[in-house]
């Protein structure tokens, strides 16, 4: 891992006993979470563990009902995507990332325009999307004010992505990105993940596949129905090892030991 490692650096998002619930199902019980700076997080977990729900939370989206949200060591209160973009928090989402009839640029400055006087500064925006966009070496996006529409999936999740950063974000979300794509498509999302958090960026990665997880994480956080079953160094552990915390929500002595009588049987 080229990610530089400061042990005296606090995580930047700290999340601790987080509860939600929706009406009378508790999806979220006592969840502990951190995101750390340079660092890839990936999020795991069984269809419905709760991954989206948590990180709805952190983007403002779903209050939850009770625990703390720390950023940078400061307890804050964020009630709304506007307050999480405020500190520098951005979500990807895989449907909602990306308006289909606009192009990459107006889509990279919705809602947060450039103007000069009253008219939009179409120049600055199409050459700061552009700088974005090759700050972080896409190369196959021919032109900026191509109509997203024509790009390609693992394309979209890109100027997404890219979004995120030139909101100079402290922490990108990523649920899913590669979920459809193919493999050259999926490479490409996750170098660029990786380039992310070699900038110094704090990423979460919401992923089903091992082997993405494997390749560009440096945590692991498993969440287990709802519960945080480990959160763990990528090297410590094993693609089984993860793979059982995800299933049983625990593996030899790591993971949920018995709590309440919704842990695995040991
Ligand atoms: N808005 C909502 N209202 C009621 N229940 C919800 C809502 N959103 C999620 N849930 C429930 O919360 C649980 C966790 O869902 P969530 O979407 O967080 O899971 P997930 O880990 O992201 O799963 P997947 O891997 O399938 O995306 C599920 O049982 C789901 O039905
Ligand atoms: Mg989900």
């Amino acid at each position: 891992m080229t990610a530089s490692e400061n042990p005296a650096d606090g995580p930047v998002i700290e999340l601790r006993g987080i509860d939600k619930s929706f009406g009378p199902v508790q999806v979220l019980h006592g969840v502990d979470f951190e995101v750390h700076a340079g660092e890839v997080t990936a999020l795991v977990g069984d269809n419905g563990a709760g991954k989206s729900t948590l990180v709805k939370c952190i983007g403002g989206i779903h209050p939850f009902d009770s625990g703390e949200y720390l950023f940078d060591g400061s307890p804050v209160h964020v009630g709304s995507p506007r307050d999480a973009a405020a500190l520098g928090v951005e979500i990807v989402y895989q449907d909602l990332a990306l308006a289909d009839n606009l192009d990459i640029v107006q889509n990279m400055f919705l809602g947060r325009e450039k103007k000069r006087g009253l008219i939009l500064d179409e120049y600055a925006m199409e050459e700061l999307a552009a700088e974005t966009l090759a700050g972080l070496s896409v190369r196959t996006v021919k032109s900026v004010r191509q109509q997203v529409s024509s790009l390609s999936g693992g394309q979209r999740q890109t100027v997404a992505i890219a979004k995120a950063v030139l909101w100079n974000s402290k922490v990108v979300i990523l649920d899913e990105p590669t979920a459809a794509l193919g493999v050259a498509q999926t490479q490409q999302v996750l170098e660029l993940v990786r380039r992310l958090a070699d900038k110094g960026l704090a990423v979460v990665l919401i992923s089903h596949n091992m082997n993405d997880v494997f390749a560009v994480s440096d945590r692991i956080a498993a969440l287990y129905l709802g519960r945080m079953a480990a959160q763990v160094k990528t090297r410590d552990v094993t693609h089984a090892q993860v793979v059982e915390l995800i299933t049983a929500g625990r593996s030899g002595d790591l993971g949920i030991q018995q709590a309440n009588g919704n842990g695995a049987k040991a």
